[in-house]
C-alpha cells in the first residue's frame, strides 16, 4: 500500500511517500528563513508560501521516485492541530489529488502523528506512554493503541518549545531557537541552581513553562551583554561562555521538568513499560540522553525517533496514514480541518470504500 503524506501546518511544506510502512522518499521546503525575519511564524505568510510550493513539490517528489499520481492509495494530510489557513492549503490539496486519483483520503492528527512516527524506525506495542514536545505543544498521553490516545497532562500556559524559542530569540539567536540552545547548552556548564522547576510542586502531570520563561527573562537583567546580543561566533563552541552556561541552565531546567512529570507518569501506569517521546523538543540531546537513562534505571524503554523525524516532517503523515488504512479506516470529501486539534472528531469511515460528501 503506497501513501502519500502532506504536511502544512505551520511553517514546512512536506511531502513523502510511505510504502507498507516503509519510508521510500520526502521532501521539505523549509519557510524559516522568512519567519526569521519576524521572529516567528506569521500565518498569512505561511499559507501563501504553501501555496506557492505544494505543487511543485508532489511533481519532484512523484517524478524522482518514478511514481505516477494513480500508483498512490492514500493521500493523507495534517488536519490539525495547526495555523487554519496553513492546514486548508494541505487539505484542499488532498482533497482535490483523491478524488484525481481516485485515491483514499485520510486526515491525521499532528501531534499524534509525531509519536506514532516512532513505529518508522524501531518496533514497540501499544499500550504506551507518549510525551509530545513541540513549538505549540507539551502533552502526556496514554496510548491505547492508534486510535485511543487519552491525554493525561498537558501544559498550562507555554510549550517547551515556545519557551526554547522565546529565551533563545531574547539571546539573538536564530529562530526556531530550540536547536541553537540546544548546541550551546552542550558546550556549556549547567548552573543547576540558577533557575526554577516550575509546577513540580503538585501532583498533578501538567507542566507550566511560563514561569520559567520569565524567570529567565529576569535573569538575563544580570547579564546586559547577554541582553544586548553584543557577541558574534561562527560554532557554539566558539560562543562565550556566559551564553554557552546561560543555554545549559536554561536547558537543563526545561529538561529536568520534563523528565520529573515523565517519571510521575511512568510511576501512575507501572504495567507499561515503554514510553515514547517526539516533537521537535524531542531531538534535544540532554532530553534524549536523560530520557533514556529514566527508562533504563525502571527497566522500561525510551524510543524517539531519530532527530531528523522529530521536527515536523511528512514521513510520520503517511505512516500514520498507513497504519490507519491497513485497519481500513479512511476519511469522507467532507472531512474538516481541526485547527486547535480538540475535540478530535471520531469521524473515520471503517472498512467502506470512500463516500463523496
Ligand atoms: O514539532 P515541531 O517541529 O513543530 C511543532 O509542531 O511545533 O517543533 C518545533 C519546536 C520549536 O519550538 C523548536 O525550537 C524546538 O521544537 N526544537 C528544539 C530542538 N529542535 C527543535 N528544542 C530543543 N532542542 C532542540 N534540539
Ligand atoms: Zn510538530
Amino acid at each position: 500500500m503506497l501513501c502519500l503524506g502532506i504536511e502544512t501546518s505551520c511553517d514546512e511544506t512536506a511531502l513523502a511517500l510511505v510504502r507498507d510502512g516503509n519510508l521510500i522518499d520526502s521532501v521539505l521546503a523549509s519557510q524559516s528563513d522568512i519567519h526569521a525575519l519576524f521572529g516567528g511564524v506569521v500565518p498569512e505568510l505561511a499559507s501563501r508560501e504553501h501555496c506557492r510550493y505544494i505543487g511543485p513539490l508532489f511533481d519532484e517528489l512523484v517524478q524522482r521516485n518514478g511514481i505516477l499520481p494513480g500508483q498512490i492509495d492514500v493521500v493523507s494530510v495534517t488536519r490539525g492541530p495547526g495555523l487554519l489557513g496553513s492546514l486548508l492549503v494541505g487539505v484542499a490539496f488532498a482533497k482535490a489529488l483523491s478524488l484525481t486519483i481516485d485515491a483514499k483520503l485520510l486526515g491525521i492528527n499532528h501531534l499524534h502523528a509525531h509519536l506514532l512516527a516512532t513505529g518508522l524506525e524501531q518496533n514497540f506495542r501499544f499500550p504506551v506512554l507518549g510525551l509530545l514536545v513541540s513549538g505549540g505543544h507539551t502533552h502526556l498521553y496514554h496510548i491505547q493503541n492508534i486510535k485511543d490516545f487519552r491525554q493525561i497532562g498537558k501544559t498550562l500556559d507555554d510549550a517547551a518549545g515556545e519557551a526554547f524559542d522565546k529565551v533563545g530569540k531574547t539571546l539573538g539567536l536564530p529562530y526556531p531557537c530550540g536547536r541553537a540552545v540546544d548546541a550551546l547548552a552542550v558546550a556549556g556548564t549547567a548552573d543547576p541552581h540558577l533557575l526554577p522547576r516550575p509546577c513540580l510542586d503538585n501532583g498533578t502531570l501538567d507542566f507550566s513553562f511560563s514561569g520559567l520563561k520569565t524567570a529567565a527573562l529576569r535573569c538575563l537583567d544580570n547579564y546586559p551583554e547577554l541582553r544586548n546580543r553584543a557577541y558574534s561566533f561562527k560554532s557554539a563552541g566558539e560562543a562565550p561562555d556566559i551564553l554557552k552556561n546561560f543555554c545549559a541552565s536554561f536547558n537543563l531546567a526545561v529538561v529536568d521538568t520534563l523528565c520529573d512529570k515523565t517519571r510521575r507518569a511512568l510511576d501512575a501506569y507501572p504495567e507499561i513499560r515503554t514510553l515514547l517521546f517526539a516533537g521537535g523538543v524531542a531531538s534535544n540531546t540532554l532530553l534524549r540522553e536523560r530520557m533514556a537513562e529514566l527508562a533504563r534505571r525502571r527497566g522500561s524503554r525510551a524510543l524517539s525517533p531519530s532527530p531528523a523525524l522529530c521536527t515536523d516532517n511528512a514521513a510520520m503523515i503517511a505512516y500514520a496514514a498507513w497504519l490507519f488504512a491497513k485497519e481500513g479506516f479512511c476519511h469522507a470529501l467532507d472531512m474538516e480541518t481541526i485547527p486547535r486539534g480538540t475535540p478530535i472528531p471520531d469521524d473515520m469511515i471503517e472498512n467502506k470504500q470512500r463516500t463523496a460528501a
